[in-house]
């Protein structure tokens, strides 16, 4: 990806306010000594909160299903890919902490029987929420394990019912250039738009989140709502959206537009498929020294592979 802006280091002490920044911190030291239910009560942000985002909080000292550590907080929110606001990953936090997320409404339309304007609190109230641990995969070759909270994009799609010309899904980001400075650059055509096939956005693994380990989302990963579909390249993964629409036809991504031989709208995750800028049989998890080897379909693949069966993966990349 490419970084036509300046950088704004930010500390975390300087973007989270403090007593959050240490409660949080101590809840992390007691979660890996100590577990249970009472402690995870605890740690929910308010009673009100919790029963309206009714997903379970993180299991203390969690891992994904592969045995790997979540990675922390402090690393999830202040090391963020998210072009609106700069292409600076530690500048993000900083400059995303004003960003405006309420109200806000997700339209849903396009090729369905039933198109509909949602506002956030009637999805996290009428859909499950459930908390999945996700490795996010980055096409710059690193990654994290994230603990997300949300609820499955099959579900909301059901509720619109696509009609049998509905072929593929449509997602676009907010469009607020003059609360997203990155928005006003000419470099990329905004608003941020991804894609995907039907049966990817229906398949279960495919999420809306709305919460980062058991708290509401923050603005920087991508609050209220976010896409995440964790067996792609995380620029998959689009951030604050506010519409999804159901189309016959494949739709433009942001990131094919600008560069097509760089970015694919599969974009699976695959180590045998190099970026022209970075190889992708490793990667660089967040947090730790050494690489490691790239999974294919970043580790999902059992759960996948199987709507590629009949593709060439090399030439759908
Ligand atoms: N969504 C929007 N709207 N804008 C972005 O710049 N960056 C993508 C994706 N979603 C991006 C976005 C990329 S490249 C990655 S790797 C992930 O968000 C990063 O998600 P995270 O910051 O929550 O880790």
């Amino acid at each position: 990806m490419t970084h036509p802006f300046k950088s704004v280091p930010v500390r975390s002490y300087e973007i989270t306010p403090k007593d959050v920044y240490l409660s949080r911190r101590d809840f992390m030291k007691a979660a890996s000594v100590v577990g249970g239910a009472a402690l995870l009560a605890a740690c929910a942000p308010s009673a009100e909160e919790a029963a309206q985002n009714a997903a379970p909080a993180p299991v203390s000292g969690a891992t994904d299903e592969l045995g790997d550590a979540v990675n922390t907080y402090e690393d999830i929110t202040n090391y963020n890919n998210y072009y609106e606001f700069t292409t600076d990953k530690q500048g993000v936090a900083g400059l995303a902490q004003d960003f405006n997320t309420s109200p806000w409404t997700l339209e849903v339309s396009g090729l369905v029987n039933k198109p509909q304007t949602f506002g956030i609190e009637d999805l996290t109230k009428k859909f499950t929420q459930e908390e999945r641990i996700y490795r996010l995969r980055c096409v710059e070759a690193w990654s994290m394990v994230i603990p997300w909270t949300g609820f499955t994009l099959a579900s909301l799609l059901k509720e619109v019912e696509p009609t049998s010309d509905a072929k593929y899904v449509r997602f676009e980001t907010v469009y607020r250039p003059e609360e997203m400075p990155g928005q006003k650059s000419p470099f990329y055509p905004w608003p941020y738009q991804e894609g995907l096939r039907l049966d990817e956005a229906m398949h279960d693994l495919t999420l809306l989140a709305t919460g980062l380990y058991g708290e509401p989302n923050v603005t920087q990963n991508g609050a209220p709502i976010r896409l995440v579909v964790p067996w792609k390249y995380g620029f998959k993964s689009i951030k604050s959206i506010v519409k999804i629409e159901l189309t016959s036809e494949q739709p433009e991504t942001m990131w094919e537009t600008i560069a097509p031989n760089e970015y694919g709208f599969y974009a699976n995750v695959n180590p045998d498929v190099d970026h022209p800028r970075w190889s992708q049989a490793s990667e660089r998890r967040i947090g730790e020294l050494n690489r490691r080897p790239t999974i294919a379909f970043n580790g999902y693949g059992e759960q996948v592979a199987s709507l590629y069966e009949d593709m060439n993966l090399q030439v759908n990349y």
